[in-house]
């Protein structure tokens, strides 16, 4: 593991995957935007340039459709969505130097430019007709997510296009059996259409990529294993459909009316589209820079795109001249307790509501970056594991140090310290600062986990410092000032120096910690910039709480209160699916009365009909006709109480003039249940009592 020295400083471009612009962030993407925001931190502390930037992906048919429904254009449907970030991006102490879009005027232009380069100057634009499946209703062609039928395997009803979820079969769309478009329902029909393709099969394309992606200085491991699998495989690269037909939203291709660049060709695109705009914005040349051999540019994204950043995106890059990334960084998913989130068995974790019950959000990042390393895997989030990790680490090692030494500071020397000891040769400093190193090598090869861990060490023997000289023992006795003072400048010292170590993850409280100890932000080179002698601190005040087990209840969202997770828990279950939420006072409009039948009769000519009259204490019968039939004899149902909805407007039917409804409970399903309930009180109920 090699590191730059922080003397030479290098000109970064670093961005995280470009989330859809059809929903609220999701806790991965917390996660990846905090790997990526804590190397950059990192990278700053380091002397670097970063230029750290991010997008809304607001192209596609998804978002296209989404819009419909929500009866607004794309664009408004994208604005809506970006102006939902920023509070996120400050929540969690994401530092983007820009956050964009990718259907800004730099984005159509560059994708133009790009698109021009690969077609005119390397000749690997093609065109070739495909049929596909073409909703005639709508009058568009259908991705395949939305087209539905049976599966031609096992028949079974209602699959998608790519595979059936019953027998597990794979198969074309053109397969299924009696497709139909979900968009309406509509038979789709087979139609073609001219598409262009990246003629990424070219061998000079092959070339390319295999040099790129294999060199073994580059990818990780298990992401070079795969790209080698897609190099070498029997069939080779195929090239690429980078066209949809209109109506979509996205980039119109030039040249090319009614055709328009596949979402996937310009969201790329859109990293260079924002540091344009972050460029532009501050009147520095975007040209110039991507133009510089020294510049370096590294994506961090989850395993799941990792094909469109190792094959397509170096491709597009390299042979339309432009810089190609140095890296791409790649992570895993995040689960919960070693399953995959799932909102409607309540182990959905909301970032926003993380926030808003008032947790902490470095306790966040600390656990995350604790959990990370260079490598693909899955980070497991563990809410017992969550809290030992805070308090016993961040609150109990670290914390700890700064609360048993800076209240005797400010008490007994008037917040001044006595640093005469700290000389270079000091075997206390030494120790604390012999770390460094090795932790500016761990943050920079992405071992986060490793990182802490190693600082944590270090706590661990600051921790020892302060229970062999236990300050508060020293502080009883006057006599003992001096050597007060020195161990807890000495804790004070050591507290400063893990802080420099912790800053990258833990930046707001690193601040906090600057203007306690009255410094100015702390560079990696501070590490052996001892605090002078007498140099005067601000008084303590608490820098973090320890995590309430309680708030981890809080944390996870009760399946029937997540969004889409109530009809999901019920089509698993033999309920009907819970009703839209409504107010009291939707509730409090519908007047419902305890009623007694007074008399009942079967109606003649109807096989469901019973004919009731009920008494509501209005001084008056009312007639109502319920059809309980098949479950009450009429006899039965003489002198008994009930509940009526009273205020329902009177209905004529065949039979006469219904003023009322009984209220009667039946299953979802009738095969599995046929029998009809009807509703009676607890007794000392009154004909006439309102039910509220
Ligand atoms: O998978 C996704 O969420 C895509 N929106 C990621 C795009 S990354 C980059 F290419 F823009
Ligand atoms: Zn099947």
């Amino acid at each position: 593991m090699s590191v730059t020295p922080s003397s030479a400083s290098r000109k970064l471009f670093v961005t995280t995957a470009l989330p859809y612009a059809n929903g609220a962030f999701h806790i991965g993407h917390i996660m990846e935007y905090i790997q990526a925001d804590i190397w950059v931190r990192f990278m700053r502390m380091r002397g670097h340039e970063v230029n750290f930037v991010g997008a809304d992906d607001a192209h596609g048919a998804p978002i296209m459709i989404a819009a419909e429904k929500a009866g607004v254009t794309p664009q408004e449907f994208v604005a809506k969505i970006a102006a939902g970030r920023q509070q996120y991006l400050d929540g969690f102490h994401i530092a983007f130097d820009n956050w964009h879009s990718t259907d800004g005027e730099e984005n159509h232009a560059l994708s133009k430019e790009i698109y021009r380069h690969l077609r005119d100057d390397a000749k690997l634009i093609t065109t070739r007709t495909i049929e596909q499946f073409y909703d005639p209703v709508k009058n568009m062609f259908l991705p395949d997510r939305y087209i539905k039928g049976e599966c031609p395997k096992c028949g079974a009803k209602d699959q998608y296009g790519d595979s059936c979820e019953v027998c597990s079969a794979v198969y074309a769309p053109t397969e299924l059996r009696n497709p139909y478009s979900t968009l309406t329902g509509a038979a789709p029909v087979m139609k073609s259409s001219e598409h262009y393709f990246f003629r990424l099969s070219d061998p000079k394309c092959v070339d390319f990529l295999r040099s790129w992606a294999l060199d073994p200085s580059r990818l990780q491991p298990e992401v070079a294993n795969k790209a080698r699998e897609w190099l070498d495989s029997d069939s080779g690269l195929g090239d690429w459909d980078i066209s949809r037909d209109a109506p979509y939203f996205g980039i119109e291709i030039p040249d090319a009316p009614g055709k328009y660049f596949y979402v996937w060709l310009d969201a790329p695109i859109g990293y260079l589209a924002s540091l344009k705009n972050h460029f532009d914005k501050a009147g520095r040349d975007f040209d110039a820079f991507l133009a510089d051999p020294a510049t370096e540019q590294y994506h961090f994204i989850g395993k799941d795109i990792t094909y469109f950043h190792t094959l397509f995106w170096p491709a597009m890059l390299h042979f339309s001249g432009m810089k190609v990334p140095n890296n791409v960084f790649v992570h895993g998913f995040i689960t919960v307790s070693g399953e995959k989130m799932s909102k409607s068995r309540g182990t959905g974790i909301s970032p926003l509501r993380y926030l808003e019950i008032g947790m902490n959000p470095e306790w966040l990042r600390y656990y995350i970056a604790a959990k990370l390393n260079a490598r693909v895997e899955d980070v497991d989030f563990n809410p017992e594991d969550f809290v030992a990790r805070v308090n016993s680490d961040l609150v109990g090692k670290y914390i700890n140090i700064a609360s048993r030494a800076a209240g005797f500071i400010a008490k007994k020397f008037g917040g001044k310290l006595a640093m005469g000891w700290a000389t270079a040769d000091d075997p206390f400093l030494a120790g604390l600062r012999s770390a460094g190193d090795e932790v500016a090598s761990l943050y920079e090869a992405r071992e986060y986990g490793k990182a802490l861990r190693l600082v944590m060490e270090q706590a661990d023997l600051v921790n020892a410092y302060v229970d062999a000289n236990k300050p508060w023992e020293l502080a009883k006795d006057p006599a003992n000032n001096a050597r007060t003072q020195e161990v807890c400048s000495r804790l004070l010292e050591a507290f400063r120096i893990l802080t420099l170590y912790l800053k990258p993850v833990l930046p707001a409280l690193a601040a906090q910690v600057e203007s306690l100890l009255n410094i100015a932000p702390l560079q990696w080179t501070d590490v052996g910039h001892a605090l002078p002698d007498q140099h005067a601190m601000q008084p303590y005040s608490h820098l973090m709480t320890r995590v309430e087990p309680k708030m981890l209840d809080d944390l996870f969202e009760p399946p029937a209160e997540a969004e889409g997770s109530t009809k999901a828990a019920a089509a698993a279950s033999d309920i009907e699916a819970i009703d839209a939420q409504i107010t009291i006072d939707d509730f409090a409009k519908v007047d419902l009365r305890v009623a007694r039948i007074v008399d009942c009769e079967a109606v003649e000519g109807s096989d469901k009909l019973l004919r009731l009259t009920l008494d509501v204490g209005e001084g008056r019968m009312r007639n109502v006709f319920s059809g309980i039939k098949s479950a009450y004899r009429p006899d039965d149902l003489k002198g008994k109480l009930t509940v009526m909805v009273a205020n329902l407007a009177p209905r004529k039917m065949k039979f006469g003039v219904s003023e009322g409804m009984v209220l009667a409970a039946s299953a979802k399903d009738e095969k599995s249940d046929p029998g009809i309930y009807i509703l009676e009180p607890w007794p000392g109920a009154q004909p006439g009592m309102r039910i509220r």
